[in-house]
């Protein structure tokens, strides 16, 4: 069957795309160290899945030094990273793309020996992640996770500031815009969600009060690049990280009708079924569908990601329930997968051993499909 839906142009803010077929935000582990920055492997990866007139979202880099939470992750605050992305990025617009930068600050999804002078991670609240869900040290030991440091009150327009110098960092790399990684457990949903902010200054408390980091996070980027070439990724009902809002609706009802109105070039969703798959393999039953529950409260364009195969993108896209969708895992193993979505060609399965880290293998040397019919 001929997936037209996903196949015909869409606009996101000033650019016109040719298809819909979105490269998800994928975090890989390899770039340059110790400099964090990105190198020619990295700009070999994204020239390898750029398409004319296709979007791709880099992986989530870490605005500041104290933003990390996992080695060899590509950050967006030091001359060599923008550099580094330079050539990313000029290889993606070389092949007719167009290319958005994941901002990223992991919060309390750390540890201390990520941070500089070996300091504990800051989050909204002083609450750990539970001891069950493990992580790495620097040095790739495994632990459990540290109580956080809660921020001061004074120490949040800072963090907003790391994130509005990272957004003009990005501009000065050449990207198309940015997109605020508001998603997955990280430091901007631990703003949001209720278990995690405990506090009880302006950005704590009431919904408004939790939304307030996220709101002054999306200013600070529509300051640097007006709201057309800012996205947001949001993750209700996930449980990535030790998330999970008791209560999700009345919390991301308010949170998409305070971004609506700001004209952002899109909203972009983790679907429910898939949260947590960038660890593990899963595949969550019986839980509710993030573009069908809040498609209605949102006027611009909406981006899902999460388990789509070609078909069920192209329905989505058809029943009017998202206008683009993300692909991360399949797009990880297929370079060339819009073109394989679209001629119906089979899909190299990924290996998940090779996701985090390392070099070459698992990363660049996935053949297109031309190849794999030479061979
Ligand atoms: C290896 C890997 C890395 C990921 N890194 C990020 C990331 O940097 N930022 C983010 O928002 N989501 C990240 N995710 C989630 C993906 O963007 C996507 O939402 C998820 O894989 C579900 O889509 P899929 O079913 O098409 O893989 C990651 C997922 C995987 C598998």
């Amino acid at each position: 069957m001929k997936l037209t839906s996903l196949f015909s142009p869409l606009t996101i803010g000033p650019y016109q795309l040719q298809h819909r077929v979105v490269m998800a935000p994928l975090t890989r582990m390899r770039a340059e160290k110790p400099s964090l920055a990105p190198r020619p492997l990295n700009v070999e990866y994204y020239a390898q899945r750029a398409t004319p007139g296709g979007l791709i979202i880099a992986e989530a880099s870490p605005v500041a030094a104290t933003a990390f939470g996992s080695p060899g992750v590509p950050g967006i605050y030091s001359e060599a990273q923008i550099k580094g992305w330079r050539a990313v990025v000029d290889a993606v617009h070389a092949k007719g793309g167009v290319i958005f930068l994941q901002l990223w600050h992991v919060g309390r999804v750390s540890h201390s020996s990520f941070q500089p002078g070996g300091v504990l991670p800051v989050a909204p609240s002083a609450v750990p992640i539970p001891p069950e869900m493990k992580t790495g040290t620097a040095d790739g030991k495994s632990t459990t996770y540290e109580t956080p440091r809660a921020l001061e009150t004074s120490e949040v327009a800072g963090v907003v500031e790391a994130f509005r110098q990272a957004a003009a960092n990005a501009k000065a790399a050449g990207f198309d815009g940015v997109e605020i990684h508001g998603a997955n457990g990280y430091l901007i949903e631990q703003f949001l969600q209720s278990h995690t902010n405990l506090r009880t200054d302006q950005y704590g408390g009431s919904i408004e009060n939790r939304a307030r980091f996220l709101m002054e996070v999306t200013q600070a980027a529509i300051g640097v690049w007006g709201a057309n070439r800012v996205g947001v990724r949001l993750s209700p009902y996930g449980i990535a990280n030790g998330s999970g809002e008791p209560d999700p609706m009345p919390l991301y009802s308010h949170v998409i009708g305070a971004l609506d109105p700001l004209g952002l070039a899109y909203l972009h969703f983790v679907e429910p079924r898939s949260s947590g798959s960038g660890r593990a393999e899963v595949n969550w039953q019986n839980v509710p569908s993030a573009m069908l529950l809040f498609r209605p409260m949102w006027s611009g364009v909406l981006i899902s990601a999460g388990g789509f195969t070609g078909e069920t993108a192209d329905a989505a896209i058809r029943d009017g329930h998202a206008d683009a969708i993300a692909f991360g895992r399949i797009f990880i193993s297929n370079p060339d997968l819009p073109r394989r979505l679209r001629e119906g060609f089979p899909l190299t399965p990924y290996n998940r051993a090779t996701f985090y880290g390392g070099d070459v293998a698992g990363y660049t040397d996935y053949p297109v499909h031309d190849e794999l019919e030479k061979a």
